[in-house]
Formats: C-alpha cells, sequence, structure tokens
C-alpha cells in the first residue's frame, strides 16, 4: 500500500470518529462507539493499524507518526464525549429549565443627586451662553487668596479657616505652601489668566472648609461660580442673570433677594438669598468685579467690567428636593440616595 493511500484511510478514520463521538448522548453509545474505533480487537484503529505492516520502510516513520497522532485525537475526542455525557446526566437529573421564566433584574445604579444637580446647573448655564471651567483643588494661596485682592493679614487665610497641606518647610501663609481651594472664585483668576475677553464661564465643583458638619455644613461641599466679563457689563446683568437662573432651577415663582455685603474681590458686593420654607436663606454671594482684580490679571478696568457670583449646589440642590440636611447627602446611605 502505498503512503498516501495509508494517511488518506487515517484521515477518514479520523473525520468520522471525530463527527461520531460529538453526537454521543448517553454513555451507552459511547462504550459502542469507543469499541467501534479503538476496540482492542475489532476496532476500526487496530484494521488500519495492520496496515502499516505493507508500507515501505522509508515511509515507515512519517506514517507510524500520523498514526499515533490519529490514535491520541480520537481518544480526545473520547474523552470529551465522556465529559459531556457526565454533565448531561446531572443536568438531566433535575427539571429541565425554562427559558420563558423571565429573567432577573439587574441593578441599575444612578448619577449622585449633587452630580445631577451639576449636570442640571450646567445645563441652564448653557443655555445662557455659558461654558464650564475647571480648577485644581490643591490650589496655591495666590489663586486662593491674593489674585481675589484677600490681603495676608485678612481673617479667611487664618489656618484654623483652611485646609493648609503640610508641604515640607512651608508656612501657611508663604507664597510655598498648598491649601484645599475654599472657593471655587480660584477659577475666575485662573480663566482670566489664560484667556480674553469677552468670558462667559462657570466652574461647578469641590470646595472644603473646616467646619464642624451639621444640617447646613460640611467640610466639602461644591459651588457654581460664574464669570461674566465684557465692555459695559452692569449689576442689573448680574441680577437678570441670577434671576432666570433661579427662575429655571427652583421655580418661577422662586423669590430672590440681593443684600448688600462685602467680598474683597467684588464692589459692590450682595448676598443671594432665596425664600424657602417661611424664611430667607443665604445660597451664595456675588457681585462687580473688582478693578483691582482685573488689573492683577491684566485686563484695563477702564474697557472692561464684568459680574462674578458663587452659589452653593448643595444648598440648590437641598431646596429643589426639600432634603433638610446636608449629611443626608454624603452618608453614602442607598436608603435616602435611591430617592432621587
Ligand atoms: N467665594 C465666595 C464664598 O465662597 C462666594 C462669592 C461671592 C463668589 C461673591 C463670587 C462673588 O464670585 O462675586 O463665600
Amino acid at each position: 500500500m502505498s503512503l498516501a493511500d495509508f494517511l488518506n484511510k487515517l484521515d477518514e478514520l479520523e473525520s468520522e470518529a471525530s463527527a461520531a463521538l460529538q453526537t454521543v448522548s448517553d454513555s451507552e453509545q459511547l462504550e459502542s462507539l469507543r469499541v467501534r474505533y479503538l476496540g482492542a480487537k475489532s476496532g476500526l484503529f487496530k484494521d488500519v493499524q495492520k496496515l502499516l505492516g505493507g508500507i515501505g520502510g522509508d515511509d515507515k516513520p512519517a506514517a507510524g507518526k500520523r498514526l499515533n497522532e490519529v490514535k491520541r485525537s480520537i481518544q480526545q475526542a473520547l474523552e470529551l464525549a465522556k465529559d459531556l455525557v457526565a454533565g448531561g446526566s446531572t443536568a438531566g437529573s433535575g427539571p429541565a429549565p425554562d427559558p420563558t421564566l423571565p429573567g432577573i433584574p439587574m441593578r441599575l445604579g444612578h448619577l449622585h443627586p449633587v452630580t445631577q444637580t451639576i449636570e442640571h446647573l450646567k445645563e441652564i448655564m448653557g443655555r445662557m451662553g455659558f461654558s464650564t471651567a475647571e480648577g485644581p483643588e490643591v490650589e496655591d494661596p495666590w489663586h486662593n487668596f491674593v489674585a481675589l485682592n484677600i490681603p495676608e493679614d485678612h481673617p479667611a487665610r487664618d489656618p484654623l479657616d483652611n485646609f493648609y497641606l503640610a508641604t515640607a518647610g512651608a508656612v501657611a501663609a508663604s507664597e510655598g505652601s498648598r491649601l484645599l481651594r475654599s472657593q471655587t472664585s480660584t477659577v475666575q483668576i485662573r480663566v482670566m489668566e489664560s484667556s480674553k475677553p469677552p468670558i462667559r464661564v462657570i466652574s461647578l465643583g469641590r470646595v472644603y472648609r473646616p467646619d464642624a458638619p451639621d444640617a447646613t455644613h460640611f467640610p466639602m461641599f461644591h459651588q457654581m461660580e460664574g464669570l461674566l466679563i465684557d465692555t459695559e457689563v452692569t449689576m442689573a446683568n448680574l441680577k437678570t442673570v441670577l434671576r432666570i437662573f433661579a427662575n429655571n432651577y427652583l421655580g418661577g415663582d422662586v423669590e430672590i433677594r440681593f443684600r448688600p455685603s462685602f467680598f474683597p474681590f467684588t464692589e459692590p458686593s450682595v448676598e443671594v438669598d432665596f425664600f424657602w420654607n417661611g424664611q430667607w436663606i443665604e445660597f451664595g454671594g456675588a457681585g462687580m468685579v473688582d478693578p483691582a482684580v482685573l488689573t492683577g490679571v491684566g485686563y484695563d478696568p477702564e474697557i472692561y467690567s464684568g459680574f462674578a457670583f458663587g452659589l452653593g449646589i448643595e444648598r440648590l440642590c437641598m431646596r429643589r428636593h426639600g432634603i433638610t440636611d446636608i449629611r443626608d447627602l454624603f452618608s453614602g446611605d442607598l436608603r435616602f440616595l435611591k430617592q432621587f
């Protein structure tokens, strides 16, 4: 017999055995196939093996090699079939699965109410042409204080009122020190330093102050800062923007009050109150950007003017959803968070 014929026979045997073993459904059938292919006396493999004697001496090694391969491949197919039969028999012992039963519902998470609020505020302010800017939470005293016209001896810079970082060798008040920003007004400076008027941005993010937590205070909270710089900007523009914002976020009937106040970086300055549960509650500050701040970033206050505001995001969220304790927002209690 020629080597080619021998190898053909082996190929046929291999594919026949592999096809047959794939359809095995019980152990009886498996056993009869084992005997058919690998049976010691009359198995089909044995029959082909006997033909090896008729192969010429030079071709013997190649023929023998392929013979061993096919034997191993049939053995492997048998093992696989055995596993299938075993698996099938355990599954078969219980009731068959019912594919028409409804599946187990997946538990879906959702965005935190503060994050939802941030998205909502961006959307409302976006419609008035404000784009979003971001700044770092770890700040230097220049952006958190100096550029905002807050002098060295101002009480707002007190180490007891700020989270200064323990930077090696730096004293709280020195220029090399770093702190967790206490206000998002820092981003006003960063935006003005890196762009030219006209400017219309908001910046929403975390701020940090060492306040003892109570129903209305938390050492970390979020602010929405707004900054608009152009020629001929007036206090009337500021009031209009804040009114439109409040009407959109808190409802058309919200009552808003501007109370004269003082901030080092605005002149004049106001505090912004909304009426809530029978009383006026402060939501933040605002004002016309102080000429000293404009000069500090290289803008000519004879040409440009602008307004700025900073509102507490948690307060806005709480007022809209009727939440009475800010600590609930950060408790991580899913029973609370699930409601939003
Ligand atoms: N940064 C102030 C604060 O955290 C709030 C504020 C007041 C922001 C007046 C402003 C502003 O932009 O013009 O208390």
